[in-house]
């Protein structure tokens, strides 16, 4: 499986912070935004992926990211030139979807906790994977319909009276019939190609999954101040309490075995002398005095 960064749009809701830096380059504590995003993506096994953003941006993201080597990934980069809406990703990307499955993530989503990610991209065979997430306020997001039985029914786009307090969050799975669905999209009445109409799609095919992810799960959204602003604080307070960073490319890398543990030393060092740099010190420190069969256990 193939994965996309959708790391465009407008930020308008973050003006003026967004007049020279996109949303998705704005720090959530101690990183860029869009170190969240891939690091999802590579925790669960990605490591071929395209960035889309706006022309102005992209050349930012390819200063911040480059060409994933470093962190034994391939990162491409293409243009998304007016935000025509979230499915437009996948015209954009066709040619590097190519024949396989791709999982798309919103730049500014930012997940953490549970397993509901590893089983949905372990498991995934073919059709659509979704995510539900109950929130109290469902009608700023795709809203998930289910009947008596549990069984979803529809999904409306914001919808003004939600059937239901689960939301579709920014990560989505889909085989390879996404590129033809989406050719046959029409723009809505905000003149978007809509991932709801994507979904829906699947759904009338018979081919969507919704998984809900539960209670110990983190999903934050960064698109006002406010919601920056708790992500910011959501950050710090699991990072200084457990000791652990969110969101770390480098050490997602290197567990995932893109990286073996000499390359994952060798790119700390490469880092000027900062907090980051310690923790990443930290991590190989901790590895080098536990016993290989240990050693083997934490990589995985
Ligand atoms: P939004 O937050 O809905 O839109 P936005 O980022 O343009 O912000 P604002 O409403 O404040 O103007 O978009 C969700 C995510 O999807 C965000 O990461 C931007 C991305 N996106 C694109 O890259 N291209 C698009 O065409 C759309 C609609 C969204």
């Amino acid at each position: 499986m193939k994965g996309i960064i959708l790391a465009g749009g407008a930020g308008s809701r973050l003006y003026p912070l967004t007049l020279v830096a996109s949303k998705q380059l704005q720090p959530v504590y101690d990183k860029p935004m869009v170190y969240f995003p891939l690091t999802t993506l590579l925790e669960n096994g990605i490591h071929e992926i395209c960035l889309i953003s706006t022309p102005h941006d992209l050349p930012r993201f390819e200063q911040l990211l480059g060409d994933g080597k470093s962190w034994g990934v391939s990162i491409e980069y293409r243009e998304q030139v007016k935000p025509a809406g979230i499915a437009q990703a996948f015209l954009i990307a066709e040619t590097f979807i190519g024949a396989d499955a791709v999982a798309l993530i919103l730049g500014d989503n930012i997940f953490y906790g549970g397993d509901g990610f590893q089983r949905a991209f372990g498991g995934f065979r073919s059709g659509a994977i979704v995510f539900g997430y109950h929130v109290h306020d469902p009608e700023r997001y795709g809203v998930v319909e289910f009947d008596t039985q549990g069984r979803v029914v529809s999904i409306e786009e914001k919808p003004c009276r939600p059937k239901s307090n689960y939301a579709v969050p920014g990560l989505y799975l889909f085989d390879n019939q996404i590129v033809e669905i989406t050719k046959a999209l029409r723009p809505s009445a905000r003149g978007e190609l809509e991932i709801t109409d994507v979904n829906l799609t699947y759904l009338q095919r018979g081919q969507l999954q919704v998984q809900l992810l539960g209670r110990g799960f983190a999903w934050l959204d960064a698109g006002t101040s406010s919601s920056l602003h708790d992500a910011s604080a959501y950050v710090q307070t699991i990072e200084r309490r457990q000791g652990v960073k969110i969101g770390c490319p480098e050490e997602a890398a290197f567990r995932q075995g893109f990286i073996s543990l000499a390359e994952f030393e060798a790119l700390a060092g490469r880092m000027p002398n900062c907090e980051y740099r310690t923790y990443l010190t930290s991590i190989v420190d901790e590895l080098k005095r536990l016993p290989a069969a240990k050693h083997e256990e934490s990589v995985k």
